[in-house]
């Protein structure tokens, strides 16, 4: 398998706190990898490290290429795009010119208006809803918007962190079964931060289970399933 982000030693900090210790884990080109763990453990972080909003050292690479001293834009156009919790839209600005944004690096401009057809196409209700400023939007709508925006960059890698949050089961189905067929079809790769572990372990090839700071499990989904701590602890028996 080549990994198409190698993360080795991932050291990252607020001010003096260290919050991640030493974090190892790799991601396979065309592979959808979860971590998952508890409140406070360090997920967040750790996104937050790999796209360069957070203090950090270590080895990050992204298809061997060093990127863990680089900023957060040429990181986003060397192909990672981030959702962060908390979905992240411009919340005065309409839909489409949040979609517009999420292309903002591109020169491509015919491609970018293809690319926002495409992403109505995949959201149907953001099309209906173009004009709409996106903080009038439902939840379940902003989360489609931060992913469409992410997805305008045409990211190699996409970082989800808790897409789930704050929404129905039905709208979490549907989001999941896009992830699925964007992973699918397009070959995105994509790190996966859900707190609902079940959900995760279902559409991931590889999981890794964060504790303060520190990777203690990892694994093929399949298998980490099995893990009796895991159960215990994030699949409710
Ligand atoms: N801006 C910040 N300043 C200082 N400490 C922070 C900041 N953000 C997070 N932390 C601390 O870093 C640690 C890891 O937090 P992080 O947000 O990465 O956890 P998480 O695994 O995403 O948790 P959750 O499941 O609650 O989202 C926590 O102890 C938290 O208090
Ligand atoms: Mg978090």
């Amino acid at each position: 398998m080549t990994a198409l982000l190698r993360v080795v030693d991932l050291v990252a900090s607020y001010g003096r706190t260290k919050v991640l210790h030493g974090v190892s884990f790799d991601i396979g080109a065309g592979q959808i990898t979860t971590l998952l763990g508890a409140n406070g453990a360090g997920k967040t972080s750790t996104l937050r490290a790999i796209c360069g909003a957070l203090r950090r050292e270590g080895v990050i690479e992204l298809a061997g290429q060093s990127i863990a001293r680089e900023e957060t834009e040429t990181i986003a156009r060397l192909g990672i795009a981030h959702v962060p919790d908390g979905r992240g839209t411009f919340t005065r600005l309409t839909v489409e010119e949040n979609l517009q944004l999420g292309g903002v690096l591109r020169r491509d401009t015919e491609g970018v208006k293809r690319d926002i057809d495409r992403m109505y196409d995949c959201f149907p209700i953001l099309r209906q809803r173009r004009r709409q400023q996106a903080g009038t939007l439902s939840g379940g709508e902003q989360q489609m918007l931060a992913v469409g925006r992410a997805l305008m960059s045409r990211p190699k890698l996409l970082l989800l962190d808790e897409p789930s949050f704050g929404l129905a089961p039905l709208v979490v189905k549907d989001l999941f079964a896009i992830f699925r067929r964007l992973n699918r079809d397009d070959g995105i790769s994509m790190l996966l931060v859900e707190q609902n572990a079940a959900l995760a372990l279902d559409i991931a090839d590889t999981a890794y289970l964060l504790e303060t700071g520190r990777i203690v499990v990892s694994g093929a989904a399949s298998v980490v399933r099995q893990n009796d701590g895991i159960r215990r602890a994030y699949l409710g028996g």
